[in-house]
């Protein structure tokens, strides 16, 4: 064990600011009969690069681990979700695919959510997805799929091809790829002379802002800001020219790089920039602030749960997020203060959470026979779940979230 690792964007030295222990691999649902002594753990923690100021974890997890035929995330589950892409993809028809015979690569296509519809106007594009289940469902929607993980090797193959790509775009994936630095390699010899390379994740600012630790896991290696994707773009020959905030996955940022000096940035990135400096974002000082935090949600959480056992009351859990595994796995939530967790997905029901062992159960469960409380694990689509549940709070059900504060609604 090490508190000192090295940076995988710069070679820099990484100071570990947090330590969550142990931790299974969070969308690994264990099938009914599993061998509970064989699941896979490994040490979750948190580090700041003292050069570059990129926030990653300590320790890697080997990529087939995580990403493989059986992996359960299924991004078409959320209509809000479903929404927010296509918005993107009418956006670009628009601007940066309206040219001649435009071609758009999407890094970890998922389910085909954002990528169907560029397909579906028309447009020359590839998919690039490793876990071959939900490329299957790429591919059943008429997307063209190719089943590998994207590094320079698969980059170069695609250019020989299918010739350059005017956009390269990844949601939810970069922030997943610890080989960072060939991934980048690999845009750049893809992307045409004027092409971009978009790609959205969870903001660093938000997390510490709210507290949101739950997105810390083993998928989620890096956590960018202005200043880090800077500096790992300036080492590609790629540069920031645009930032956009988005409010999806409890805050995240929209970046667009470009070939450096092919295109001005747009005075957004120096405005985010300045609001980073000014949170003193790159201090670690910041950043064990927010483990203290961390520490009073977990105190406040387990607290809350252990009175409404004792009080006698029902506790279910909503959503069987790859989050909640840092919470369940970080608090000592198991089955015997959460009765279950309700799940729209048909991969993980019938399994159990990893680590916590918690019983997996589709949503009519859950209407089955109201419980008292609701831990929403999927916090960040209250909106559409809330909604959704009206009848719960109508039958004087409560929710209980934890972000930024513990507290019932
Ligand atoms: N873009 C979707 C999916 C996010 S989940 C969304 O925003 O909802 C992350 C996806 O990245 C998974 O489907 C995973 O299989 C894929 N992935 C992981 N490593 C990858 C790599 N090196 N290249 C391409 N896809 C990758
Ligand atoms: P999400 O928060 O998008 O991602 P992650 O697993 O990376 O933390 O996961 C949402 C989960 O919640 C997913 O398993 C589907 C489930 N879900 C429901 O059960 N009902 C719903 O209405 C929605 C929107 C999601
Ligand atoms: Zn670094």
């Amino acid at each position: 064990m090490s508190n000192q690792s090295l940076c995988r964007v710069c070679g820099g030295t990484v100071r570990e600011f947090f330590d969550f222990g142990r931790q299974p691999l969070s969308d690994a649902f264990l099938p009914p009969g599993a061998d509970l002594g064989e699941e896979f753990f490994y040490r979750l923690a948190t580090g700041l690069c003292e050069s570059c100021t990129m926030v990653q974890l300590m320790e890697e997890v080997p990529r087939e681990r995580m990403f493989h035929q059986e992996y359960p995330y299924h991004s078409s589950g959320s209509a809000h979700m479903r929404g927010h892409f296509e918005e993107l993809a009418k956006r670009l028809l628009t601007t940066e695919l309206a040219g001649d015979d435009p071609f758009v690569v999407e890094v970890g296509c998922n389910d085909g959510v954002m990528i169907k519809a560029l397909a579906e106007a028309g447009v020359r594009h590839l998919g690039v997805e490793p876990s071959g289940g939900v490329a299957d469902l790429a591919a059943a929607k008429g997307i063209r799929v190719r089943k590998s993980f994207f590094e320079e090797s698969t980059a170069k193959e695609i250019r020989a091809a299918d010739g350059p790509a005017d956009v390269v775009y990844a949601a939810n994936t970069l922030c997943h790829i610890p080989y960072i630095g060939s991934v980048l390699s690999g845009v750049a010899a893809l992307l045409a002379p004027t092409g971009v390379f978009v790609f959205e994740d969870p903001y660093l600012s938000d997390i510490v802002e709210q507290t949101s630790f739950d997105q810390i896991y083993d998928e989620h290696f890096f956590f960018f800001t202005v200043r880090s994707v800077q500096a790992m773009a300036a080492g590609h020959g790629l540069e920031l020219v645009d930032v956009e905030r988005l409010p999806v996955h409890g805050g995240e940022v929209r970046y667009t790089l470009a070939h450096a000096g092919a295109r001005r940035p747009s005075p957004a990135v120096a405005e985010l920039l300045a609001e980073e400096d000014a949170r003193r974002l790159g201090e670690l000082d910041t950043l064990r602030r927010f483990g203290e935090n961390v520490l009073r949600i977990r105190d406040d959480l387990t607290a809350l749960l252990r009175r409404l056992r004792a009080e006698g009351k029902r506790v279910v859990a909503y959503g069987a997020t790859a989050k909640s595994a840092t919470v369940t796995n970080l608090c000592g939530i198991g089955p015997d203060l959460v009765e279950f967790v309700c799940d729209t997905t048909p991969a993980k029901q019938g399994r159990l959470t990893p680590g916590t062992h918690i019983p997996v159960v589709p949503p009519e469960e859950f209407s089955r026979s109201y419980p008292d409380y609701a831990l929403l694990f999927a916090w960040n689509h209250a909106a559409e779940i809330m909604a959704k549940e009206q009848a719960f709070t109508d039958s004087g059900g409560q929710w209980i979230l934890y972000v930024p504060s513990v507290r019932t609604v």
